[in-house]
């Protein structure tokens, strides 16, 4: 299969799976960082490094838009896109005071640094690994000198089409090693790495890995 049509099938599996498992994402996952301490620490060290009032970039922030709501909660600007447009339709319903936008993060149209910071909770894995150097790239480029990267990616060893759901949908797991190239390679340097297993029940079962890199 050719690089396009890679990521034609990739894009399409994410548009299809998540415009129908919007309403369950929500559901399951709106509340979520009321229990995931974990995941909240994290987020409270990331934004304790950024200036008041930044400006915040969350990519794939699915129907429940999480940490985009905690980002402005702590009164950052807040823009959040998402591929499925029925996850965007849903957000945009039930929250406001965020920028919601749908797009694709590897067509993101933002102005040259644009964002102080940009939040990637779980949607980098949805990037075949043919498009990381896209991604980075792009997240470098709309990025503030000294903008910070927060991503979090599955880590344990799958790559290709989850299909214990009505519709397969393609995601990928990273390593340690595959995702600090990639950072240094598109010029950050990483501040921190975490791993951790699945410690909340009602959280896909795997191991995670948790990076927070700045722009050199
Ligand atoms: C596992 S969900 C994560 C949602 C949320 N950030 C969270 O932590 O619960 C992945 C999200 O990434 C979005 N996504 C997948 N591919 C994308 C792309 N190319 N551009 C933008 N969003 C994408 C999906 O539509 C989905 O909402």
């Amino acid at each position: 299969m050719c690089k396009d049509s890679i990521l034609a099938a990739y894009k399409q599996s994410c548009i299809d799976y998540y415009n129908h498992m919007h309403d369950i994402y929500f559901d399951k996952y709106h509340k979520d960082l009321e229990y995931k301490a974990y995941d909240k620490e994290f987020l409270l060290r990331f934004i304790g490094q950024l200036p008041l009032k930044s400006k915040i970039l969350d990519i794939g922030c699915g129907s429940a838009a999480q940490q985009a709501r905690f980002f402005r909660d702590m009164g950052h600007q807040v823009t959040a896109i998402d591929v499925s447009e029925k996850c965007i339709e849903t957000a945009k319903q039930k929250f406001t005071g965020i920028q919601f936008k749908q797009m694709d993060m590897l067509d993101m149209n933002f102005e040259n640094h644009a964002f102080n910071a940009i939040n990637a909770f779980y949607s980098f894995i949805h990037i075949p690994k043919e498009y990381s150097h896209t991604l980075f790239s792009l997240c470098n480029r709309i990025l503030r000198p000294n903008g910070l990267i927060a991503i979090a990616v599955y880590a344990d060893d799958f790559y290709g089409y989850y299909d214990k759901n009505e519709i397969p949908v393609f995601y990928r797991s990273y390593s340690q090693a595959e995702l600090t190239t990639l950072l240094l390679g598109h010029g950050f340097e990483i501040t921190h790495i975490d791993e951790r297993q699945a410690i909340y029940d009602f959280e896909f079962q795997c191991e995670r890995m948790y990076f927070v890199a700045k722009k050199q």
